[in-house]
């Protein structure tokens, strides 16, 4: 029986939905629109939640004759403040057009500022009554309510705010909208406080109300993994243990902590990336052929994929720390946490058997078996690769074997490439939180994380996370701007990764 080896790898150096019931695509919703962010004055808000919303402003998805954006949080400052605070965000510092510039300015004048506590009652009634008085000024359609509730917060203030917002904030019209609630990764730490945390939030809203965001979910060649593959007859007969040997899917950055030390060290790159955003890829590249593109549908069989993830072997988990890690002030001396990760994942189901650096990319790397009976042995290079690059530069690449060009009967690699720089030009990629926050406006959460993904994702890494937690399992140090720890590249290759 043929196996197939997935790795994951993260490196670093440093009430009821709606009183109108509607499915994705149905006619758009007009009527009054209240995005609230709260922890505006934090660093997702300023670096990709307000980005996001004037983007899609700029496109036309947020007309000022229905929307307004509150942002909420406990620092006092004015509305003015805010605004001056997002300004250099939102347009390029230098080189911003005049027409950039100008929306700039009717955007900015869209959002008003709350402030107030996570836990008490005054901020949210005060932001009750702001978003009231909008609505009564901004209504087409009269009585209509569409509030999202956006949580750019740290996950331990999750239970308060939704209970605050489900007390105070609900949409209150008879006509007609809907409130949503849009929480951030990582959610929960662990199996345990995982389902407590949904628990307890489910005992406010329905799930349909909840939108668990998973940015990486988002982004245009993680979209592009279903169509690749379920509307390419050629990929459909080699999709599987027979035909491929491996699976890589891998994250680096070039950066460390950048100011989130205090975070991360909480979190470490297991719960930052790989349970959440690498796990979601492996879904999607993992999956069999959803009954139709439904999000029940396609999360049904994310779900298969995830409760078919065997148990993690400790000798199949290279774990490291960069050098300098512990130097950040808000990271403890004695911190245990990874900044790097190689894990093996092997998926037991018919279809299968069987994670400082020197770069910033995220990809998947699929790596063909050996061609049997191969006559170009003596020549031949490498295995053919199926390489799909998220980021930075997205491209579709396929590595094959061809004949050298020339009078000589030679075999050498070379690629199909499909790269988007150069087949889309000027087209716009938009950032993955712009397409997810205007999903949410549309009601569609085929992109986001249902109860059962997360609890059979935390499922799979708890045990692992537990054992780090307790400092049974250490991890390795590394040179910041290297390729991470040198077992990790050897457990690759034991896995049957073969460089191309
Ligand atoms: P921040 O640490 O910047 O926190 C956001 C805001 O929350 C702060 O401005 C602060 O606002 C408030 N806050 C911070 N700590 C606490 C606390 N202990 N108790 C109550 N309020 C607090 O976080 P980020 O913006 O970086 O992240 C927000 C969420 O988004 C997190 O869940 C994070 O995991 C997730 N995320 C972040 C990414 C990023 O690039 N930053 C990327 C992907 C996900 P104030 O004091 O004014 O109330
Ligand atoms: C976030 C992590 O979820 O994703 C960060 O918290 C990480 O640590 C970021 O840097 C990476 O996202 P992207 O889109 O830049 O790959």
């Amino acid at each position: 029986m043929g196996t197939s080896e997935w790795h994951i790898e993260r490196r670093a150096s440093f009430g009821s939905e709606s009183t109108i019931a509607r499915e994705p695509g149905n006619v758009p919703e007009s009527g009054s629109l209240s995005i609230v962010v709260l922890g505006a004055s934090g660093d997702l808000a300023k670096k990709k939640t307000f980005p996001a919303l004037f983007h899609l402003y700029r496109q036309g998805f947020l007309p000022p004759d229905e929307v307004h954006i509150f942002g909420y949080a406990r620092t006092k400052i004015s509305d003015d403040e805010l605004r001056d605070r997002l300004r250099g965000y939102l347009v390029p510092e230098k080189g911003a057009s005049a027409q950039q510039l100008e929306d700039l300015e009717k955007f900015l004048k869209l959002i008003k500022y709350v402030c107030g506590s996570y836990d008490s009652e005054d901020g949210f009634r005060l932001l009750d009554k702001e978003i009231s008085e909008h609505e009564y000024l901004k209504n087409s359609v009269e009585g209509l309510s569409r509030r999202l509730f956006y949580l750019a917060l740290p996950p331990s203030v999750y239970p308060s705010v939704c209970k605050m917002i489900k007390t105070c904030c609900m949409n209150k019209s008879d006509l007609g909208g809907w409130t949503r609630v849009v929480v951030e990764k990582p959610f929960g730490r662990d199996l345990q406080s995982a389902e407590e945390l949904s628990t307890e939030i489910g005992k406010l809203f329905e799930e349909p109300q909840i939108y668990r965001i998973d940015h990486y979910l988002g982004k245009e060649l993680v979209q592009n993994l279903l169509v690749l593959r379920f509307a390419n007859r050629f990929f459909l007969p080699l999709w599987n243990r027979d035909n491929i040997d491996n699976v890589q899917i891998v994250f680096r950055e070039d950066f460390g902590t950048e100011g989130r030390g205090g975070y991360f060290d909480q979190y470490g790159i297991i719960r930052d990336i790989i349970q959440n955003h690498l796990l979601q890829v492996l879904c999607l590249v993992a999956m069999e052929k959803p009954v139709s593109l439904k999000p029940e549908h396609i999360r049904d069989e994310k779900v298969k994929v995830l409760e078919s993830v065997l148990p993690i072997r400790d000798d199949e988990v290279v774990l490291g720390q960069y050098e300098g890690y512990t130097d950040d002030p808000t990271v403890p001396d004695e911190s245990n946490t990874p900044t790097f990760a190689t894990v093996i994942l092997r998926i037991h189901n018919e279809r299968w058997e069987g994670k400082a650096l020197n770069s910033r990319k995220a990809e998947i790397r699929v790596q063909f078996k050996d061609v049997p009976g191969d006559i170009f042995k003596c020549q031949k290079q490498g295995r053919n690769e199926f390489v799909i690059r998220l980021q930075p530069s997205e491209a579709i690449y396929m590595k094959l074997t061809v004949k050298q060009p020339g009078l000589e009967m030679s075999a050498v690699q070379s690629e199909l490439d499909l790269s988007y720089g150069q087949r889309y030009q000027g087209v716009t990629i938009p950032e993955a939180y712009e397409r997810l926050i205007l999903d949410t406006i549309r009601g569609d959460q085929q992109h986001f994380v249902r109860r059962d993904e997360l609890k059979a994702s935390w499922q799979i890494f708890t045990p692992l996370l537990h054992r780090i937690d307790d400092g049974d399992f250490k991890p390795i140090l590394y040179k910041p701007g290297s390729r991470g720890p040198r077992e990790a590249d050897q457990l690759l290759e034991q896995a049957g990764y073969v460089q191309t």
